[in-house]
């Protein structure tokens, strides 16, 4: 008789203690050959050579390509081994040899086909375009890499194809393995790792112990260098590996019982629901975890079916399981008879009415052998325990339900969820009943189907994980996330910035893709910039006021053809309905690119309406912060008042009913691709509202000189639009029509929205977007209210920033320290305000003192807080600013 021998560490070596055990033919009850019976000392051994085989790194330090050379050599060695395997798995498990025949087969193909697919199509490194964290920019990327050491306990059923299943992918993905195959089957599982050493699979790779569960199954499951653990049995063992295995926090795929359900519609095809019913339930003795146990079946057909059945099943071939003509062989053991004798038993006493079988079966010219009849039972209630429970052997529970809605609820009233079927003629119909199993795998019109790339998996009770297919092959990985920052310099760290008194961010990239076009008659040069853009087909985005100023016409008659339509719906302060409108109009006319004539208002419509353009769906699906990766519908900005700046920023600033305020889309993505600065479009503004608008541009550029964020670029932005600001502003308030001062303002606001996308600006801001979303003040206006009271706020943060502000507002600092000079310019600018005739209260533009503790409230959290000079943490202080500016 041959004696097997364990595998451990690239060589056969008896057990340790000296101790083998017999295998038996299960068709005739015959021991076919000895097996050193592996213990807890074999088991450290081969767990010590796994560990150490994968800390070397001769095996996961391989290219995946390289392993793929490795895998195909094994698949070689399988193949020259193929009837040996065959045969003895036929032998040893009693399997016929009509299946049997195809495990070496599918083991080839499983190996080529999944190391194939690691080294070609797994995302081992995967770039992260956008993390998510706009607070720390840099590359992340993840990287997926081999667990370690694994076991892999299999049953009794496929012991061959078992093996395949947990050798391949721990090894493909670059793994260790220890595998103890069951004690009654353990002969395959001990020839692959021969076709293995002879491959040359280094020392110590792949590692087969053979013995019973217990003592070894404790070892496995509880050793600290054991890294996984991928289980195959029943849902009973499986939850006390997972118990065992919770000690170490291993990783654990399990894929254990099922109870699955064969559903067979009113409408299916007879004859091929009857083969499906029997092959589902009596393939392999029905020893397969996802055997189709419960075949449901409509009560329109319920007799027919099963006076159908009941001749297929008495028709099948019982017989030994080398012989080519039995369909079906032995069970396993005589454990697993005892098993099905004692559950047919059970469901007699349950009151099920037994229609075929329900006996053992003589085989003639053998002696012994666990043969067992095609057994069904009929009206059976589902919550019977031959309905419920597992019993892993040919009998199978027929149930009748009314309703394919009642079918899904039996189906579903399990505590498994492994496989399952539906037969019918209508797919449609299939489908919608396999949606409604909850259940890891269906097969409709067919059974017990398995793919290389389907992954294979259990809900519920069945399992945890899934094996096969890409799916199956991260299972064997572990997820790493690497980030490297932008920056590596302690004060260019924003986060750092939390456990530190320096709030101030000292790197930045800088990133302005609009291109700016400024001066009279500027607009002209909107035609070259459509066909540059390769745009035909412009939409004008405007509102009722800019278009009764004759600004939206001017535009029109520029783009001449290209000009699909005009819409001028736009309120001010636009919510993301306002966004949603004028996102339809585009679609309608098939608009290619947006021409936005107007203020704040419209461009952030516009940057809207890009975005959801290119993106789909509603505005409010799109109010996320540096999400985008990819220039969004192309987009002119034409900017009628000269405040926001807008036309160059990086943000849309929209009003979310939902939320109660105004929120962001803030992305490089979103700024537009031209801006035209023509003066002509900005000569209409009225007084009031030139004042207002400049207001908000100063506020930009102040709060930028302050942010944490400010830098160097962004200072000498501002700088000159304060400058600009302080020179023009009363020019154009004496004369709106001195062409000149118009073109100043609005190269001034230009230069503020660039230094504003640079800087995240401050608590001015937060202060003005609380008033404005609550009481309606327009954003410069609260803008300009509040700024000399939140750099007085800010002058011990900021005082040398501030100093330079108070130049460029005309101050003579000299003699004046840094704090005085500070001072200074908060009284620059109400002066400023004073002459160009700016509301100077809050009160006066309709803000109630009894709302002030809630803007306060509101405003602590608004994003534009975040990166003002001086840390804001209490509500507390920003209600004294309202106070001081009401
Ligand atoms: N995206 C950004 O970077 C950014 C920055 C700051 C503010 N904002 C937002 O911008 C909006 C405010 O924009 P705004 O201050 O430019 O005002 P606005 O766009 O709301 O326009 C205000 C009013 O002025 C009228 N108007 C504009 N130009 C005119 C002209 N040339 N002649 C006659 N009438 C004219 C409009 O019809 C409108 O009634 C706010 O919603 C604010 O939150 C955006």
């Amino acid at each position: 008789m041959e004696h097997y021998k364990l595998f451990i560490n690239g060589e056969f070596v008896d057990a340790q203690s000296g101790k083998s055990f017999e295998s038996i033919d299960p068709g005739t009850e015959q021991p076919i050959a000895t097996v050193a019976q592996a213990g807890k000392a074999d088991a450290e051994a081969a767990i010590a050579a796994a560990r150490k085989a994968f800390d070397s790194g001769v095996w996961s330090g391989l290219t995946p390509v390289a392993r793929m050379a490795k895998m195909q050599d094994f698949a070689d060695q399988i193949a020259q081994q193929g009837l040996r395997l065959a045969a003895t798995e036929c032998m040893d498990s009693g399997q016929i040899m009509g299946l049997a025949k195809f495990g070496p087969l599918l083991g080839i193909g499983l190996l080529r086909n999944l190391s194939l697919a690691a080294a070609t199509k797994f995302p081992w490194e995967e770039e992260i375009p956008i993390s998510g964290n706009v607070f720390a920019p840099g590359r992340d990327f993840i990287r997926r890499e081999p667990i370690g050491v694994c076991v892999g306990i299999i049953p009794w059923n496929f012991p061959m194809t078992m093996a395949f299943w947990k050798i391949a992918p721990a090894l493909i993905m670059g793994n260790t393995i220890v595998l103890k195959p069951a004690s009654v089957t353990s002969l395959s599982a001990l020839i692959i790792a021969e076709a293995a050493k002879a491959a040359g699979i280094p020392d110590g790779v792949v590692n087969v112990i053979a013995g019973p569960g217990g003592e070894l199954g404790k070892t496995l499951c509880t050793h600290p260098d054991v890294d996984k653990i991928a289980f195959t049995g029943s849902t009973e063992v499986g939850r006390e590996i997972m118990r065992m295995a919770s000690e170490t926090v291993k990783k654990v795929t399990l894929e254990l019982g099922g109870k699955s359900a064969n559903i067979i519609l009113d409408d299916a095809d007879m004859d091929l629901a009857v083969e499906g019913a029997c092959f589902g339930t009596f393939f392999h003795q029905g020893q397969i975890c996802e055997s189709g146990t419960r075949v449901l079946v409509s009560a329109k057909i319920y007799d027919e079916f099963l006076d159908k059945m009941k001749k297929r099943a008495e028709s099948l071939r019982i017989g030994y399981q080398m012989d080519p003509t039995s369909h079906m062989g032995p069970l396993v053991s005589k454990q697993q008879l005892a098993t099905v004798e004692r559950y047919v038993k059970i469901g007699t006493e349950e009151g099920a009415k037994l229609i075929t079988g329900g006996k053992r079966i003589e085989v003639q010219g053998i002696k012994g052998g666990y043969y067992y009849a095609p057994t069904i039972f009929a009206n059976v209630n589902n919550k019977m325990r031959i309905a419920q429970e597992e019993i892993f052997g040919p009998v199978v529970c027929v149930i009748k339900f009314k309703s394919d809605e009642e079918a899904i609820a039996i189906a579903n009233d399990s505590i498994y969820g492994l496989g399952g079927g539906v037969f019918s003629t209508n797919t449609a119909r299939a489908e919608r009943v396999a949606r409604g199993v909850r259940t890891g795998t269906m097969w409709i019109n067919n059974y017990h189907i398995f793919a290389d790339f389907c992954p294979f998996g259990g809900y519920k009770q069945s399992g945890v994980g899934r094996e096969l297919g890409l799916a199956g092959l991260h299972e064997y990985t572990l997820v790493k996330r690497i980030h490297v920052a932008a920056i590596a310099d302690k004060k260019s760290n924003m986060t750092f910035q939390l456990m530190s008194d320096y709030k101030k961010v000292d790197g930045f990239s800088y990133n302005c893709p609009t291109a700016v076009i400024a001066g009279h008659g500027a607009l002209s040069a909107i035609y070259k910039a459509m066909v540059d853009l390769g745009c035909r087909r412009a939409l004008i985005l405007t509102d009722p006021g800019v278009r009764k100023a004759g600004l939206a016409d001017l535009v029109k008659d520029a783009l001449v053809d290209f000009c699909v339509g005009m819409y001028d719906k736009i309120p001010a302060d636009p919510d993301l309905a306002s966004v949603d409108a004028a996102t339809e109009a585009a679609r309608e006319l098939d608009a290619d690119c947006i021409v936005s004539v107007g203020g704040g208002s419209v461009i952030d419509t516009a940057k809207g309406v890009c975005v959801t353009l290119k993106n789909g769906g509603k505005a409010n699906d799109h109010l996320n912060l540096l999400v985008l990766t990819e220039p969004q519908t192309p987009h002119i900005a034409i900017p009628t008042t000269a405040g926001t700046g807008s036309e160059v920023t990086n943000a849309a600033v929209l009003t979310s009913t939902g939320a109660g305020r105004k929120l962001f889309i803030v992305d490089t993505h979103i700024m537009p691709n031209m801006a035209i600065l023509d003066p002509r479009f900005t000569m209409t503004l009225p007084k009031e509202l030139t004042v207002t608008t400049a207001m908000d541009a100063l506020t930009h550029a102040i709060e930028a000189m302050t942010s944490t964020m400010a830098n160097k670029i962004c200072d000498g932005q501002a700088l000159q639009a304060i400058r600009l600001i302080n020179e023009n502003l009363p020019l154009v308030v004496a004369d709106g029509k001195n062409e000149k001062a118009r073109l100043n303002m609005q190269i001034a606001a230009t230069l503020a929205g660039w230094a504003f996308t640079i800087a995240q600006v401050g608590l001015a801001h937060g202060m003005a977007h609380t008033v404005g979303i609550l009481h309606h003040v327009p954003h410069g206006a609260a803008c300009g209210i509040v700024l000399p009271k939140v750099m007085r706020y800010n002058v011990d943060h900021a005082a040398d920033k501030l100093a330079l502000v108070a130049q460029a507002l005309g101050v003579d600092t000299a003699g004046m320290t840094d704090r005085e000079a500070a001072l200074a310019a908060a009284d620059a600018v109400e002066a400023l305000m004073k002459k160009a005739g700016h509301p100077m209260r809050l009160r006066d533009v309709g803000v109630q003192e009894e709302n002030l503790p809630i803007c306060a409230f509101h405003a602590i959290a608004d994003t534009a807080v975040l990166f003002n000079g001086r840390p804001v943490n209490d509500p507390n202080e920003v209600l004294e600013i309202y106070k001081q500016a009401y």
